[in-house]
């Protein structure tokens, strides 16, 4: 039993140090939900900015409200050229939450967001983009 304390007496001093880092206030410009599902699952492909940034994918400012396949200069699947839709952000999730199934024969290698919290929170940011 005293071999046990010691053991959690460790544990919870060992735990201190990142008790105080969480009780220190998050700074005001607290990075964006949907920013970081973004920078972490699609800016390896895609950027949302003119310049710079990936271009394995389209880019992705103003695709709220885009018809799909249209961003000029970009060599889409065939799939995605016919495909008729209009980015609407139920598309967007609907295409996010499964492109391969969502859209027969498109080539984005992205196996899909399930998370329904982070898909609303990246396709909201994706929103901002203009
Ligand atoms: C490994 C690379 C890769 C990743 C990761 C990736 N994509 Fe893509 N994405 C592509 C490619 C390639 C296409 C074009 C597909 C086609 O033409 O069939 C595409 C197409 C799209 C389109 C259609 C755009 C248009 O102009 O019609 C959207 C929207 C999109 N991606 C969003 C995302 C989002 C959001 C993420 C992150 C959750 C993501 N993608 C992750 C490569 C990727």
């Amino acid at each position: 039993m005293a071999r046990l304390l010691k053991v959690l007496g460790l544990a919870a001093g060992s735990l201190a140090p990142a008790l105080v880092f969480f009780a220190v206030p998050a700074p005001a410009a607290a990075p964006d939900a949907g920013e970081a599902v973004f920078k972490a699952q699609c800016a390896s492909c895609h950027s949302v900015t003119a310049r710079g940034g990936s271009a394995v994918g389209p880019r992705l400012s103003g695709v709220v409200g885009r018809r799909a396949g249209t961003q000029p200069g970009f060599a889409y699947s065939p799939a995605m050229k016919g495909s008729g839709v209009t980015w609407t952000p139920d598309q967007l999730k609907r295409f996010l939450a499964s492109p391969a199934q969502s859209m027969r024969g498109n080539r984005m290698p992205y196996a899909g967001l399930r998370d329904p919290k982070k898909l609303d929170a990246l396709v909201d940011w994706l929103g901002k983009q203009k």
